[in-house]
This record gives C-alpha cells, sequence and structure tokens, in this order.
C-alpha cells in the first residue's frame, strides 16, 4: 500500500496528477466523467481527482476521516460513493462544497455525529444513504432544506427517538428506512406512530421500526404501540404546619415539613431548590431514614416521596422553597416563601388579642389555651399542640419583662428536642415522626397515641407546667 501511496504522490508533485489519481481509474462515457476508487485500501481521499468528475467511487476502502477540503476541487460530482469505510469524522464543511451532489451513500461507516448544516448547501440531494451508522440523534432540522430527497436510510443506527416534525419539510420524500434503531416508546415518540399510519411515504419492513425501551415495550412495533398514558406534570405544595396566610412568618426553632405533589404520566421527577440567604441549593432527594436510626444531623432532607424537612428553622433558613416537576412532556413548578420571625420578646402585652410574631390563628390559640391548661402532660390527641402554637404559648405565659426567649435546644436523638423557657417553667418537648422509646421523663401516653396517630415526621409539641 506504502508504495503505491507514494507513487501516487510522487505523481501529484509532478503535476500529471489532473488526469486522475494512481489508484483510481477515470473513465469519460456518456458525457460523464467517472472516478473510481472503490476497493484500494485508501485513507484519505485522494487528491489530483479530475476537476470535471462527476461519479465519485471510494466505496469499500479505510477512510477515516473527510477533510474539510478534500472535495474542493471536485465541486461537480453528484453521486459520491463512500459505503464501507471506517469514517468516524466528517468535518463541517467537507460536504457542503458539493452543491451539485444528487447521491450520496455514507452507509456502513462509523459516523456517530455528523455536520448536518452541511446538508443546507446540498439542496439537489435526492438519495442519502446513512444507514449501518452509530447516530444517536437526529436533529429536528437536520434534514430541513432538501426538496429533492427521495429517499433517506437512517436504519441501523443508534437512533433512540426522533422530534415530531422531522421528516415534515421533504415534500419529495417517497422511500424512508428506519427500521433496526433502539427507539424509547414514550410519550414523546407517539407523533411518530401517528405519522408513520397517515403518511404516503413508504416505510420498509414495518415491523422492525420497534421499541427497544422502555423493558415493557420492547420489541413492539412503533405502528402497535398501545395507548400511552401522556401528562404533562403539576405540581402542589403544602406546609406542615401550614401557615396562616400565605408568608405569614414561622417561629425559629420549628420543624418544617413541606410536601411536593406532582401529577403527571410518565410520573414526573421532582427537584427542590431552595433559594435561601447565602446562596441556592438543591438537595438531593434520599429515601425516608429508617427509624429508629438517625442519620447525620441533616440542615435539609429531601426525601424521595417529594417531602421535604427542614429539621429546625431559623432565619438561615428562610427563603423561596420552589419543587420542579418535569417528564418528557414538560416542566411545572410551584414555589413557597418561607419566612421566619426572629426569636425575640413579643411586643404587646399578654392577652393583648393582638400579636406581632405569634401566627397562630384563632384556633389554634384556642388549642394551645386548652393544653396549656392541663397542669400535666395532655392524654388526649387533641392536647397535641402543633408548633404554631409554641410562640403562642410563651407569648402568654410571659410577662413584658421577662428575658427573651431562650430556646435551648437538646438534641437528644434526632429531633427530639429540649425547650427550656426560662421564667415560665414550661419544658417542652418536640417530637418527630415515629415516638422515641428512649425519651426522657414520665412517658405521657398521649405523646405516644400522638406519635402514631401522626407518623411519620409529622411535628407536634407538647408542654407540661
Ligand atoms: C473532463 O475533462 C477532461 C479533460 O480534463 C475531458 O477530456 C473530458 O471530456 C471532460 N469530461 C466531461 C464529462 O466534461
Ligand atoms: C454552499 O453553496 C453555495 C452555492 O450554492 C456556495 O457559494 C457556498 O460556498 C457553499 N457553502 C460552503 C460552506 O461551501
Ligand atoms: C402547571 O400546573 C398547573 C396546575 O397545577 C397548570 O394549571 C399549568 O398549566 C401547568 N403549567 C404547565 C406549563 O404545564
Ligand atoms: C413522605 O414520607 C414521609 C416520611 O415517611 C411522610 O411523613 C410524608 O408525608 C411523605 N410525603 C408524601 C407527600 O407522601
Amino acid at each position: 500500500m506504502v508504495p503505491l501511496r507514494a507513487l501516487w504522490l510522487a505523481w501529484a508533485l509532478l503535476g500529471v496528477a489532473r488526469a486522475c489519481p494512481e489508484p483510481c481509474a477515470c473513465v469519460d462515457k456518456y458525457a460523464h466523467q467517472f472516478a473510481d476508487c472503490a476497493y484500494k485500501e485508501l485513507r484519505e481521499v485522494p487528491e489530483g481527482l479530475p476537476a470535471n468528475v462527476t461519479t465519485l467511487s471510494l466505496s469499500a476502502n479505510k477512510i477515516t476521516v473527510l477533510r474539510r477540503g478534500a472535495f474542493a476541487d471536485v465541486t461537480q460530482v453528484t453521486s459520491l460513493w463512500l459505503a464501507h469505510n471506517e469514517v468516524r469524522t466528517v468535518e463541517p464543511g467537507a460536504l457542503a462544497v458539493l452543491s451539485q451532489l444528487k447521491n450520496l451513500d455514507l452507509s456502513h461507516n462509523l459516523i456517530s455525529s455528523f455536520p448536518w448544516s452541511d446538508l443546507r448547501n446540498l439542496s439537489a440531494l435526492q438519495l442519502l444513504k446513512m444507514n449501518h451508522n452509530r447516530l444517536g440523534s437526529l436533529p429536528r432540522d437536520a434534514l430541513g432544506a432538501l426538496p429533492d430527497l427521495r429517499s433517506l436510510r437512517i436504519n441501523n443506527n443508534r437512533l433512540r427517538t426522533l422530534a415530531p416534525g422531522t421528516f415534515d419539510a421533504l415534500s419529495a420524500l417517497s422511500h424512508l428506512q428506519l427500521y433496526h434503531n433502539p427507539f424509547h416508546c414514550s410519550c414523546s415518540l407517539l407523533w411518530l406512530q401517528a405519522w408513520a399510519a397517515s403518511t404516503r411515504v413508504s416505510l420498509p419492513e414495518p415491523d422492525s421500526i420497534a421499541c427497544a425501551s422502555p423493558p415493557a415495550l420492547q420489541g413492539v412495533p412503533v405502528h402497535r404501540l398501545p395507548a400511552l398514558s401522556c401528562v404533562p406534570p403539576s405540581v402542589r405544595l403544602s406546609a406542615e404546619p401550614p401557615p396562616e396566610a400565605p408568608g405569614s412568618p414561622l417561629p425559629a426553632g420549628l420543624a418544617l415539613m413541606l410536601h411536593c405533589v406532582a401529577e403527571g404520566h410518565p410520573t414526573p421527577r421532582l427537584q427542590w431548590q431552595l433559594q435561601i440567604p447565602g446562596g441556592t441549593i438543591a438537595p438531593t432527594p434520599t429515601p425516608a431514614p429508617a427509624w429508629p436510626a438517625p442519620p447525620a444531623n441533616p440542615r435539609f432532607l429531601a426525601l424521595t416521596n417529594g417531602s421535604l424537612l427542614v429539621p429546625l428553622l431559623s432565619a438561615k433558613e428562610a427563603g423561596v422553597y420552589t419543587c420542579r416537576a418535569h417528564n418528557e412532556l414538560g416542566a411545572n413548578s410551584t414555589s413557597l416563601r418561607v419566612a421566619v420571625a426572629a426569636a425575640g420578646p413579643p411586643k404587646h402585652a399578654p392577652g393583648s388579642g393582638e400579636d406581632s410574631e405569634g401566627q397562630a390563628p384563632t384556633s389554634e390559640r384556642k388549642s394551645t389555651a386548652k393544653g396549656r391548661g392541663n397542669s400535666v402532660l395532655p392524654s388526649k390527641p387533641e392536647g397535641k399542640i402543633k408548633a404554631w402554637g409554641m410562640l403562642e404559648e410563651t407569648a402568654e405565659g410571659r410577662s413584658p419583662q421577662d428575658p427573651p426567649i431562650g430556646i435551648l435546644c437538646v438534641i437528644s436523638c434526632w429531633f427530639d428536642c429540649f425547650v427550656i423557657l426560662p421564667g415560665v417553667y414550661t419544658r417542652s418537648l418536640l417530637f418527630l415522626g415515629a415516638f422515641n422509646s428512649g425519651m426522657q421523663g414520665a412517658k405521657p401516653r398521649g405523646i405516644g397515641e400522638a406519635g402514631n396517630e401522626w407518623g411519620g415526621f409529622a411535628a407536634g409539641w407538647v408542654s407540661a407546667d
């Protein structure tokens, strides 16, 4: 091979080359100039081809790259045969110069990415063979400007999907080979089923235009796809405890749980995005921890079921909490602003009826008062006072000259907090989720009941004088 190539190079240098490169046979026939360079073990497109060559066969060689400029001197080519090579790389611009090209055969190569924009210049193209390559995608507008394209062969590639309308602009198309691609049959490919059913384009081997995934549809021909349920996502957000009014602040020290519920089909994926002081964070969803094993104390805990737990709310956790859901049909998101009230003395006298920071609704206030009225731990479930009531209670139970509420939070085990409120002799216990049997002090019935009843991560306060 090397001597041949050297000979041909020498020939080119001698300037004789315009006739025909050495390994090729050039024939002038029926007013066409043929250059036949097939089966020559060529590794590059040869130089020195006749300038008026119209049919150039380079099939069955070992060409690996089509360089920009490789065809710059043969712009009269109408048929370019490059099948059965080892082409991996087609440099942008290499083919764009072939504005007379009608037939392009690049089949049986190793092409995984292709400079589709070059096709915009090939407006005379009638036959495009790209079958048996490694194409993983076909951009929506890749074939837009080919008004004369009659036959397109992209079978035996690695196409997983096709954008709706990919073939719409090909007004002359009559033959389309799509089979033997590993299509992922989901909502986004349903258009192909409808298009195949209505088009006049012939689609050979329809039973081999089939799904490779999802597993349930593997092997099912696209034209026999079952009806798929396709619904874009919608998102609902709720807070626990719920804010009294949108944007009203929550007391610091609280455990906040946000529930994000997304509907849609396929099942949407959820992602939290928290815009908090110091930046935006996107906690990775993890499965709910197995109780009672406590994980390391997290600042945020996003669960795979869509809930987000903020174990200990402070001003640093105030911000905008966004839950975004997406599936292949689209995305949707909902945000909630979490405001946190500074933990400080109340500005109003107890019992004034108005309060600046205790944001609990009246109903909560009542249950708070009721809970406080018991001098022992409440024994009925109604005695469980939501965290909302906490600030309310302290506000009512404190005189204005009391020092600021000191919240001493001893994490005795995960999320169990002991809160000591000076001057009130109120011990409060924040419990979260399944009740922990290791809890200090007398084990009140009420807590255990409430813990079971609330299950999971529900937060609550139980207080005793
Ligand atoms: C191509 O050019 C060669 C001379 O360079 C000439 O002999 C031949 O007739 C031309 N062929 C066509 C089809 O124009
Ligand atoms: C595209 O074709 C036009 C003529 O139709 C030509 O002038 C232009 O140079 C070509 N573009 C490229 C990148 O070769
Ligand atoms: C997002 O979901 C809401 C309903 O929750 C719906 O009204 C809205 O149209 C959806 N937006 C998009 C872009 O799908
Ligand atoms: C997610 O799981 C947690 C703990 O198992 C539970 O408290 C919460 O309610 C769940 N969220 C949803 C939206 O089901």
